[in-house]
């Protein structure tokens, strides 16, 4: 089996990890210095949000080099001494790449605005406006407005499916693949261990420009994004014969992975694998943040999944990412606990959000510290609440700068932090400690099969099967005691970890009791 199936994946926000020059923003020399504590948490690979030269409109989502490091963060250099230490330890190390749209600085961009015969010209998207004016079509901006920017001096519109700071790269040019794909290819070279790749499912468009329906669900009050269906800009077909070359270019180079950032339902997520599993190894899977927290829409949510899948897919599962409000203020502090449990016993790739292993929540910004674009354009869209700086101890900035940082620690960081939880044998922390090692030490659970066991109430349960090894794993996603769960399958076992204390080494026999916001594995008696 490959590293990325058997291994835990760790999102990593750079400028909210570790500061070492103290600007009060994270620093890749900051990553490396706090390397041991991921070894020490057990995971297999770090995945870095953007890190490359950006005028920082969508703080790193908008490129304006591809292959160079922003200096807010460090230098080259840096970046292989992080690859250097991260393999040393086993860690792998996965890049953000973010082929759909490049900064309006990016030089591409400023030679192709110039004008109509710039040779640039069709590496974005321009378009003529509507005959009786207004833009081409009526494709919406996900961050708010129409997605097309009228440029005076030219005549025309060029697109942007983000900010107007990200116009979107034309990926039915040749010639943009091929820059594209040489940006990955200087990356593997040196070092990298694969992508995460931004909004995948952006990268074709309708070639006509059809406008997109109006979505019939569309409710007052939803960002306005949400009254088409981007039924003609976005999960074109076409999008796989790019995501084919994007795998090739990654199999070039041996052991690599390619991740897509994909939301679409589960059953559109098989299409991403490839039509002969050579498309992405993992589009990524967001349903379960999609979900609301309770047993029979999680049961029935990973039976829709595992159905779904092509034969010979490799699963994956996502619990959190600094595009979406904080897992522990989703689903509270006690949840947050089963939840770790789920995401680390559920048959396929885990990836954790920097800081959910301490439980962090969401932390309120004032509005004059509002940064994330999106916050600015709709108000309450912003997501600068779940990219707040890490707290490492209760030192002044809580060990993350020794200055003021960009966006506010969360108020109880000086007790609630790193070095607090690792002191404590029931923190958030130490399970998710526990159950990675679990994880590690489990063949069921790493490559195990899947079998739904019992749903009823607030409870589920599942068995994961390998070789004779059998672990059931059984969820309270409720906050009252579950009483008499009848385990038709297991009559006899012992609970070989338990998500609150007191419990480990206990024999289990056909029925049991689930204390509030409690989850088991137990072994199955052989
Ligand atoms: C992805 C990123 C998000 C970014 C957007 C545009 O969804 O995760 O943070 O704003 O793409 O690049």
């Amino acid at each position: 089996m490959h590293w990325w199936q058997t291994g835990v994946i760790y999102q990593v926000y750079p400028r909210s990890f570790q500061d070492t020059n103290g600007d009060g923003v994270g620093d890749l020399a900051g990553i490396a210095a706090r390397l041991p504590y991921l070894a020490e948490l057990g995971v297999d690979a770090i995945w870095l949000s953007p890190v490359f030269p950006s005028p920082m409109a969508d703080f790193g989502y908008d490129i304006s080099d591809y292959t160079g490091i922003d200096p807010l963060f460090g230098t080259l250099a840096d970046f292989d001494t992080l690859v250097a230490r991260a393999h040393a330890l086993g860690l792998k190390v996965i890049l953000d790449f973010v082929p759909n749209h490049t900064s309006n600085r990016h030089p591409w961009f400023v030679e192709s605005r110039v004008s109509r015969q710039s040779a640039r010209r069709d590496w974005y998207i321009w378009r003529n406006g509507a005959p009786d004016g207004g833009p081409p079509n009526n494709w919406l901006s996900e961050f708010g407005g129409s997605a097309w920017e009228y440029d005076a001096a030219s005549d025309q519109y060029y697109y942007h499916a983000f900010l107007r700071e990200q116009p979107d790269l034309n990926w039915r040019n040749p010639a943009v693949r091929a820059a594209m794909h040489e940006v990955m290819r200087f990356w593997l070279r040196r070092g990298a261990d694969g992508f995460r790749v931004d909004v995948i499912w952006h990268l074709m468009k309708d070639e006509a420009f059809r406008d997109n329906p109006p979505n019939p669900d569309y409710r007052d009050g939803d960002p306005a994004y949400k009254s088409l269906l981007p039924f003609y800009s976005t999960d074109q077909r076409q999008v796989h014969d790019v995501i084919r070359e994007l795998r090739a270019v990654t199999d070039e180079f041996s052991d690599r992975v390619l991740i897509g950032e994909i939301y679409l339902p589960v059953e559109k997520l098989a299409a991403y694998y490839g039509a002969n599993l050579d498309g992405a190894h993992l589009p990524f899977n967001f349903s379960l943040i999609e979900t609301p927290w309770r047993a029979d829409a999680v049961a029935s949510l990973i039976e829709r999944y595992e159905g779904s899948l092509p034969a010979g897919a490799w699963p994956n599962w996502v619990l959190g990412n600094h595009d979406r409000p904080r897992l522990a203020s989703r689903v509270g502090p006690e949840q947050a606990r089963v939840a770790a449990m789920l995401l680390l016993t559920l048959r396929g790739t885990p990836t954790l959000y920097y800081g959910d292993e301490i439980g962090m929540t969401q932390v309120p910004i004032r509005p004059e510290r509002v940064c994330d674009p999106w916050g600015l354009n709709v108000p309450g869209q912003g997501r600068d609440g779940c990219r707040t700086p890490m707290p490492w101890n209760a030192s002044r900035h809580a060990g993350f700068s020794s200055a003021e940082p960009w966006l506010p620690l969360a108020a109880d960081s000086a007790v609630s932090n790193t070095e607090s939880a690792a002191a404590d044998p029931d923190s958030l922390l130490t399970l998710y400690r526990r159950l990675i090692a679990l994880r590690r030490a489990r063949p069921a659970l790493t490559h195990g099969t899947y079998r739904p066991v019992a749903q009823s109430g607030t409870v589920l349960a599942f068995e994961r099967v390998v070789d004779g090894e059998a672990l059931l794993v059984a969820l309270n996603f409720g906050a009252e005691k579950a009483n008499n769960v009848v385990l038709p399958n297991i009559y006899r076992g012992t609970v070989l970890l338990s998500s609150s204390p007191g419990r480990d080494g206990e024999a289990t026999a056909g029925h049991l009791t689930l204390r509030a916001d409690e989850g088991l594995i137990i072994l199955r008696d052989s």
